[in-house]
């Protein structure tokens, strides 16, 4: 794949088949193996193994503090923020172990696009927002710039409620704007993969509403793991879905089954409301 910050002048056949190639069905995109983390002296993972299937969205459910958030930020390695951080065990992207030495970070977290809880758009317009991750990276033309943003904002479902208000501040944007707005910035440098963190936390049912259909639309363009601690959020949006319990992983499977006939009594409890 070739990304469009290294291209100056790209084919416009190159532009239009950027987005919405469906990368589904093609096996696993994140091998996780054994995975372990501590924080200091705190374990918060143990032995986690599962792989993401490409092109499908993930959902990580399980009870507050249970590690979904950790391992979320385990595969792209933003846990590297955190001091006395300790791993064990591997965490592979299309096959290439993210955790190498050799492993370039920043050109790893590009390859991965994240979105948090809250919407965090920066200070400035909506455009500057979108393309900010371009700015950084050193793209200047401004026709590659102002491409890209419809591109990715066409992408985020948010085109049409700002085409005519790009260049006023992003914190003029509702919740759920703001959020999309974080979406095109994720998606903007053309990512494999999403990590999306309890993204509706922070919003009314109605622009819950809409990411919900979002995921739904950029599902097979990307592979998204979403953490949610809404159950119903991770029926409707997932395809597979993994519950977690104090930093293990219990049950993993499709998301269908594991809410209908899930194995492991843990899991049962959990879904019927038992604990959480
Ligand atoms: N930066 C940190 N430093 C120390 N402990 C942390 C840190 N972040 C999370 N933890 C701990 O790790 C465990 C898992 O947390 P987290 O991944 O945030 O859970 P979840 O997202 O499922 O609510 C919790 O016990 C939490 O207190
Ligand atoms: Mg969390």
């Amino acid at each position: 794949m070739v990304a469009l910050r290294e291209v100056e002048a790209p084919p416009a056949t190159a532009h239009e088949t950027k987005y919405h190639v469906a990368k589904g069905g093609s096996g696993s995109a994140l091998d996780i193996a054994d995975f372990n983390l501590w924080y200091g002296p705190k374990q918060a993972l143990f032995d986690n193994t599962l792989s993401i299937e490409s092109g499908l969205v993930t959902a990580l459910i399980g009870p507050s503090g249970c590690g979904k958030s950790t391992l979320l930020r385990s595969l792209n390695r933003m846990n590297d923020l955190i001091d006395g951080l300790t791993v064990r065990g591997s965490v592979s992207l299309q096959g290439v172990d993210i955790y190498a030495r050799s492993t370039d970070v920043i050109a790893l977290r590009k390859r991965m696009g994240m979105v948090f809880q809250k919407p965090n758009p920066f200070p400035m317009s909506i455009f500057e927002n979108v393309i900010y991750p371009l700015r950084i990276d050193g793209v200047r033309a401004r026709s590659i710039l102002v491409e890209t943003a419809e591109r990715a904002l066409r992408g985020a479902a948010l085109w049409e409620e700002v085409k005519d208000r790009l260049d006023e501040s992003a914190l003029g944007l509702s919740g759920g704007q703001q959020q999309r707005l974080c979406i095109a910035r994720a998606i903007v440098g053309d990512p494999e993969v999403l990590l999306m963190d309890e993204p509706c936390s922070a919003l009314d049912p109605i622009a819950t509403a809409r990411i919900e259909e979002l995921i739904d639309e950029l599902a097979g363009s990307y592979t998204i793991v979403i953490v949610t601690h809404n159950m119903q959020q991770a029926a409707r949006v997932s395809q597979n879905t993994a519950f977690m319990y104090l930093g293990r992983l219990i049950e993993y499977g499709e998301t269908q089954r594991v809410f209908t006939d899930p194995v492991a009594e843990k899991t049962s409890d959990y879904i019927t409301g038992r604990f959480g």
